[in-house]
């Protein structure tokens, strides 16, 4: 994640002037977002939001959000948003000459991954993940070196160097499967604890997993949930599996952040909480404007670094490219490559 002294120089500019063609341009946008953005707000936001858009269609760009990026950014500028998998997805289909990425690092760098020819934007680059950082390439060959044999499945939350020395990567909306596809009796798990012991209860494989949390999902306590539902007897209680596993044995549903989308989208049940990053319910909740969201609020510091100001200025400088080192390149691309060909052959 090294920065050239260029790179480090640009900052967002200031404050964008709310005009009335902007107020027109943009009117559509509010009404959308107008149930999770306060009006005071929007004479902030929509300046960016038009400038953005007029940007990304001069330069051939495309906006790719996660879901836990912020409703002004969420709902006004992306083309496409979704969870990881959605995400890598979407990255490998899209026919622009520019990605900007609105998530974490390594998402960004997925998707450079999977388009090697394209020039791949994340606005910030200290958007990182607790995930991510808490292993490294020299890791994972300490751990085969002690598991001789054994494949290693890695979360996509790690970095290129983690995915180059990994088998076949996975996201929290494909574990289970990937794992049991090797068609073995133990796996190495990396690195999120918590995930590794959610699929160890899905599966017969054995699962050797490593010591990391996500900083956001770790903090949930199985205690919180009771409380909520003794505060509402009807709540639907929605968990992401990176949460510890008493929160998760205390939830309705676990799934990926898409997975718990779905779920509301399906069930639309009358009261809801979601067990995840806080922008995820202001997102959901523009879309689903009778369910009720409890909404308990746990920030991704990451994920919050990305805002509409950078953006622009991610779009307007082209920085901050990924670049990815030229011999993990290949190691690591194959890793998401064998976990998106085993989802396509089995939605075939
Ligand atoms: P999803 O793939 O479920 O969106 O999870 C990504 C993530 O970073 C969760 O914390
Ligand atoms: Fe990483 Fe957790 Fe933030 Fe997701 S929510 S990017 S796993 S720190």
């Amino acid at each position: 994640m090294s920065m050239t002294p260029h790179e480090a120089a640009i900052e967002p500019q200031a404050d964008l002037p709310y005009t009335a063609a902007v107020a027109r341009d943009t009117a559509a946008y509010y009404e959308r977002v107008a149930r999770v953005i306060p009006e005071i707000e929007w004479p902030v936001h929509a300046p960016y939001i038009a400038a953005i858009n007029a940007l990304k269609r001069e330069r051939n760009a495309v906006i790719l959000a996660h879901n836990y990026q912020t409703p002004e950014i969420f709902h006004c500028v992306t083309d496409f948003v979704g969870d990881s998998l959605g995400l890598a997805r979407q990255a490998m289909e899209s026919d622009a000459d520019i990605i900007v990425l609105c998530g974490v690092h390594f998402m960004a760098e997925t998707a450079k991954l999977l388009n090697p020819e394209k020039t791949v934007l994340i606005s910030d680059l200290e958007a990182g993940c607790s995930l991510a950082a808490s292993i490294t390439g020299a890791d994972v060959r300490l751990l085969r070196e002690r598991y001789p044999g054994t494949p290693v499945v890695s979360y996509v939350n790690t970095s290129a160097e983690v995915k180059a020395e990994t088998d076949i990567c996975c996201t929290s909306s494909n574990a289970v499967e990937v794992v049991e596809s090797l068609g073995v009796e133990r796996v190495i798990f990396l690195p999120d604890e918590f995930l590794a012991h959610y699929v160890a209860g899905q599966t017969d494989v054995s699962i050797v997993s490593w010591k990391g949390r996500c900083e956001v999902h770790e903090r949930f306590t199985a205690a919180e949930l009771r409380e909520l539902r003794q505060g509402h007897s009807d709540i639907v209680i929605l968990a992401h599996p990176e949460c510890p596993p008493d929160v998760i044995e205390e939830a309705d549903f676990v799934g990926s952040t898409s997975a718990m989308i779905g779920y509301v989208g399906d069930k639309r049940p009358a009261r809801v909480v979601m067990i995840t990053e806080c922008s995820m319910s202001d997102n959901v909740a523009v879309e689903f404007p009778e369910v009720d969201f409890v909404r308990p609020c746990n920030l991704c510091p990451h994920m919050k670094r990305i805002t509409l100001p950078k953006i622009l200025a991610s779009l307007q400088t082209l920085t901050h490219a990924i670049t990815i080192d030229a011999d993990i390149v290949a190691p690591a691309r194959r890793s998401v490559e064998r976990m998106l060909e085993l989802n396509r052959r089995a939605r075939a």
